[in-house]
């Protein structure tokens, strides 16, 4: 993706968009702490669909406010975003954080997602001890910096397959957690902390609706997903082997693949 992204404004932060080809809209929403060069694969191989790759307000090159993080707010940006490449509506394609924040579009935005694809996340909230831990890491990204996050994160979120095979992989996933600036990771990590529990929000989907999960994730786990897909009428689980929490990153080839299907029944 070497194109300069187009520059979306919403009040006083600058957001950095990839968009892509012509067809029907097709949004991509990055994780944490990542950014949307997660996506470049689909974004290269999806050639039918018009795709659109925001990076988050606070990651990759959006600014990074000091503060106004939230999971409504990533939702408003997005639904801004739409406007601005002058889509009424768009397939939301979202990972883990991306997720949380396309249960949230789905609450604020509803009439804005034609279609739902949930990779790699889940609908509870953070227990007591996980936000715990939101709170640690914050301390790590505010003293050591994002390198230190990336030491903490990289066994966490890849297969072992991966550091095993996939020597890129993994230096890609650390250069971006190492470039998300540090106020964009705080921000994110307080929106993870305090996000809604979307778990009310699965019966209330109406879209057709894809997830996906890499087998090896820790993060959401194949039978967390499974009963979140459970409870989302008419939607089915898709399992990426040799992948954790990264299926599109790590297994591009299966997890477009899986994309593919899903999009043309659409
Ligand atoms: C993500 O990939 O967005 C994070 O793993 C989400 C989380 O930590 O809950």
């Amino acid at each position: 993706m070497t194109r300069e992204p187009l520059i979306v404004r919403v009040d006083d932060v600058e957001l950095a968009v990839d968009v892509r080809g012509a067809g029907p809209p097709l949004l991509f929403v990055h994780g944490f702490p990542f950014n949307r060069t997660m996506w470049k694969h689909q974004v290269a191989g999806l050639t039918r669909w018009r795709r659109i790759a925001p990076d988050l307000r606070g990651a990759g090159a959006s600014s990074a406010p000091a503060d106004g993080y939230s999971i409504a707010r990533y939702a408003d940006d997005l639904a801004a975003v739409l406007d601005a490449v002058g889509a009424s509506q768009a397939v939301v394609c979202g990972l883990s954080m991306g997720g949380y924040i396309l249960f949230e579009l789905l609450r604020r935005h509803p009439e804005r997602v034609r279609a739902a694809v949930f990779c790699d996340t889940k609908a509870e909230p953070d227990t007591a001890e996980a936000r715990r831990g939101r709170d640690d890491l914050i301390a790590v990204a505010q003293r050591h910096g994002q390198a230190a996050v990336a030491e903490r994160l990289l066994p966490l979120v890849l297969a072992p397959q991966t550091f095993e095979g996939q020597p890129e992989v993994v230096r890609d996933v650390r250069e971006m957690i190492e470039r998300m600036p540090v106020p964009g990771m705080v921000g994110a990590l307080r929106a993870l902390r305090d996000r809604p529990d979307s778990r009310p929000t699965l019966a209330m989907v109406r879209v057709p609706t894809l997830a996906l999960v890499g087998e090896e994730d820790r993060i959401s786990p194949p039978p967390a997903m499974e009963a979140m897909v459970a409870a989302i009428s008419g939607a089915r689980l898709e399992r990426v082997p040799a992948a954790a929490h990264l299926a599109p990153l790590e297994q591009p080839l299966a997890a477009t693949r899986i994309l593919v299907e899903f999009l043309e029944r659409l």
